[in-house]
């Protein structure tokens, strides 16, 4: 296979997978949709891009492009991808992977079925620091990680309050799913997604549900999540995500890890979408901090990574089954909140 050819549903996220793609020399992007014409115009002329469709049921009728990326909200990710498959498409679907578990697995069932590869864009782990952080874990600098806290918080950040966001039904839940998701990923992925057994999960909505109120929108959803995960192997991690919470940062991510050998902190500089890396670990009775130089080489975007992996007939990150055990965890930590206990994770 020489080239790939590329389309892309829902144009907010959806940008950043043109961007991807357009970025690839063997990738040629056929179509973008969008219901909302006026964003669908927008983006095809700051794109280029002249095949324009209301829907991508629309564009699989004259289209049938090598991959579908799917941005559009949480709801529609799985009958999106479920149609993309029966088309015969490899699907790059946006993270949450879907509103649940049980629908995950029908994702995952229909691209077996389809024979038919999926990705999940866990973003963060496309960053130079990610992969220097899992090349030293791999390399056995840590030993046996045990432990990890990986959060995401925001001071006032719920997006774009009274939207579909900040609806359970639309969204499937607040910053656990929009956010925690992301650090969960990251910490999973780092700790070489160790099979989870069970959950402690408990969510807040107070300062959610006051913004909400003065605004005059509905408002479903947890604003504050707070999970502890045990796993088979014996390590536990910390998981917490907030979209709004009285802490002094606008926004916080920090992703700290505890091995037997060294232990690592990955976090955002000065609130922003920068990060920064530092390993700890002891030589010869000696403690050593070791930090990444932010000016690490550049890494490949999710779209790059995972057209090459086609190209190349190689395996790619994020998949489908890491996506349906992120879900897993992220539903026993709902159920375990609301039973108000702990839950196994199955
Ligand atoms: N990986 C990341 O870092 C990252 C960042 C932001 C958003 N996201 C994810 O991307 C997805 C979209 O989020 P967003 O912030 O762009 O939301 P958004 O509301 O800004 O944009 C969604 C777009 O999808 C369109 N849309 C709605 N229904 C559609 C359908 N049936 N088919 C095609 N398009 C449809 C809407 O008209 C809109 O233009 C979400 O799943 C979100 O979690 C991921």
């Amino acid at each position: 296979m020489s080239e790939l050819t590329a389309a892309v549903v829902g144009l907010g996220m959806g940008r950043a997978h043109l961007r991807g793609y357009l970025s690839h020399p063997r990738v040629r992007v056929v179509g973008i949709a969008d219901p909302d014409r006026g964003r669908l115009d927008e983006v095809g002329d700051e794109f280029g891009i002249s095949d324009r469709y209301g829907s991508l049921a629309e564009l699989l009728d004259s289209r049938r492009p090598d991959i579908v990326s799917i941005a559009a909200p949480n709801v529609h990710h799985r009958p999106l991808t479920l149609s993309a498959f029966e088309h015969g498409c490899h699907v790059l679907c946006e993270k949450p992977m879907a509103l649940n578990a049980v629908e995950a697995q029908e994702m995952l069932d229909a691209a077996a079925a389809a024979g038919k590869r999926l990705m999940i864009n866990f973003s963060f782990r496309f960053r130079p620091q990610s992969f220097a952080l899992k090349r030293e874990i791999d390399s056995g600098v840590f030993g046996d990680i045990y432990f990890g806290r990986t959060v995401w918080h925001r001071r006032r950040g719920i997006p774009r309050l009274g939207g579909w966001f900040g609806i359970k039904e639309l969204a499937g839940g607040g910053p656990l799913i929009d956010l925690g998701v992301h650090r969960l990923d990251l910490a999973l992925w780092l700790m070489g997604y160790p099979e989870p057994e069970w959950v402690m999960g408990s969510t807040y909505d107070a300062i959610g549900r006051e913004l909400a109120r003065r605004a005059g929108v509905r408002y479903s959803v947890e604003d504050m999540a707070a999970g502890f995960i045990r796993f088979k192997n014996g390590a536990t991690l910390v998981v917490e995500a907030s979209w709004a919470s009285n802490i002094g940062e606008k926004e916080l991510m920090v992703t700290r890890l505890l091995g037997t050998k060294a232990g690592l902190l990955y976090r955002n500089r000065e609130q922003g979408y920068e990060f920064e890396a530092t390993v700890f670990l002891e030589r010869d009775g000696s403690l050593y901090d070791m930090s990444l130089n932010a000016a690490s080489p550049a890494t490949q975007s999710a779209m790059e990574h995972f057209a090459d992996a086609i190209l190349d007939d190689t395996p790619h990150m994020a998949s489908g089954e890491e996506g349906l055990t992120v879900m897993k965890l992220l539903d026993a930590l709902y159920e375990s909140a609301e039973k108000g206990r702990p839950v196994r994770v199955g």
